[in-house]
């Protein structure tokens, strides 16, 4: 059985991840800080998996801590996903932000050359598009950062790539990912943001829930079909499910590579809020105001290259994304809190 270490495994995006990867078979050990998550993460996944998680709670910059780590717990791959994520703090915060997301990936690269494990898989993110001058996005568009979240990731893939330069034994798997929604069909897990959701889909859900009172729309002047910014919104169980396709693949074949993960189909704001309000049952009341600095009208994605590479390809449509959401918002309209 292959031994997988997760950082930041109690994030979002990484406990939907350590379901997918346990029904696929692999052994999971997970880190985290909970610099944004709760540890009752760690109940909830117990519950689901039907086995105590092993986890060991670290920051993963404390690199000499995850160094005796690994050298307790040996892996065959990690998978990357510790990392601060939104923009807008990025930008008042630069310091903090490259501080934890390029000291947190060097720190792990170093932890695991020094136990001898050379197989990362890194969140990396849409954003390292900028502004993407044609759609759908490929690979191999141009890439740019518009403000330090987006150019932590930038520099962590070039960092990755510097490493597979001056060490072929090094095997990386950057992972772009569009805009991750939706939570665990149990509606056990799911997205639980901490004050006011940066991200479209959480917002409408608290909104939905009656934790907020509405939705501001920001722009419908944009050119797209209803005047609303178009993006490609993913399920967080295909998004997971691509990590333990790309896992397989680094662990089969030697070789690096970078792949978008999103469906290649894009839904504007307005489509979104009609699919959740009849999805939930609620009316989702919102107010069209400005649009916001640094937004751009359209992303979505070319996902061929993961269809080709990794025989992945997302499965789920966005009446599930939305339905998923609404069950867990529902069951948890508080997220994790008691
Ligand atoms: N959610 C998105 O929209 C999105 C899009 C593209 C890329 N990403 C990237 O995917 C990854 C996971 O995102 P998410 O949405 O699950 O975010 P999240 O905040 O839910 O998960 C990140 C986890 O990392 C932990 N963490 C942060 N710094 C740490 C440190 N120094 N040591 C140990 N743990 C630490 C946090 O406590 C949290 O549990 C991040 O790298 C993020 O930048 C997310």
């Amino acid at each position: 059985m292959k031994r997988i270490l997760l950082t930041g495994a109690a994030g979002y995006i990484a406990s939907h991840t350590w379901i997918a990867l346990r029904e696929a078979g692999f052994a999971v050990l997970g880190v985290d800080n909970f610099a944004n998550s709760s540890p009752r993460v760690l109940d909830r996944l117990a519950e689901l998996l039907g086995e105590a998680p092993r986890f060991a709670q670290l920051d993963v910059c404390d690199s000499a801590a995850l160094s005796a780590l690994l050298q307790r717990e040996p892996v065959d791959a990690v998978v990357h996903f510790a990392a601060y994520k939104a923009v807008g703090e990025s930008t008042q915060q630069p310091l903090a932000y490259y501080r934890n997301n390029l000291l947190g990936l060097i720190s792990t690269c170093e932890a695991m050359r020094a136990a001898g494990c050379s197989r990362i898989v890194f969140s990396s993110s849409a954003t390292v598009y900028g502004a993407p001058e044609t759609l759908p996005i490929r690979e191999d568009s141009p890439t740019s950062s518009t403000n330090p979240y987006g150019a932590t990731k930038l520099i962590g893939e070039q960092i990755l790539r510097d490493l597979g330069q001056a060490d072929a034994g090094w095997q990386t798997a950057c992972l772009r990912y569009f805009n991750p929604v939706g939570a665990h069909a149990s509606g056990r897990i799911g997205e639980d943001p901490r004050g006011v959701p940066n991200n479209l889909m959480p917002y409408v859900a608290q909104v939905a829930v009656g934790r907020r009172e509405r939705l501001q729309v920001f722009g419908n002047d944009y050119d797209t079909p209803d005047g609303t910014g178009v993006r490609d919104y993913i399920h967080v169980v295909d998004l997971a499910e691509g990590h333990v396709a790309a896992l397989r693949r680094l662990l089969a074949e030697p070789g690096s590579f970078t792949v978008n993960l999103g469906t290649g189909r894009g839904y504007s704001v307005l489509e979104l809020v009609r699919a959740y309000a009849e999805a939930s049952g609620r009316e989702i009341p919102y107010e069209i105001v400005a649009r916001r600095p640094g937004d751009v009208a359209a992303c979505y994605a070319d996902p061929s290259a993961a269809a080709a590479l990794l025989g992945w390809r997302a499965r789920h449509d966005l009446a599930r994304m939305c339905a998923d959401s609404w069950r867990w918002q529902q069951q948890n309209p508080q997220g994790f809190a008691p």
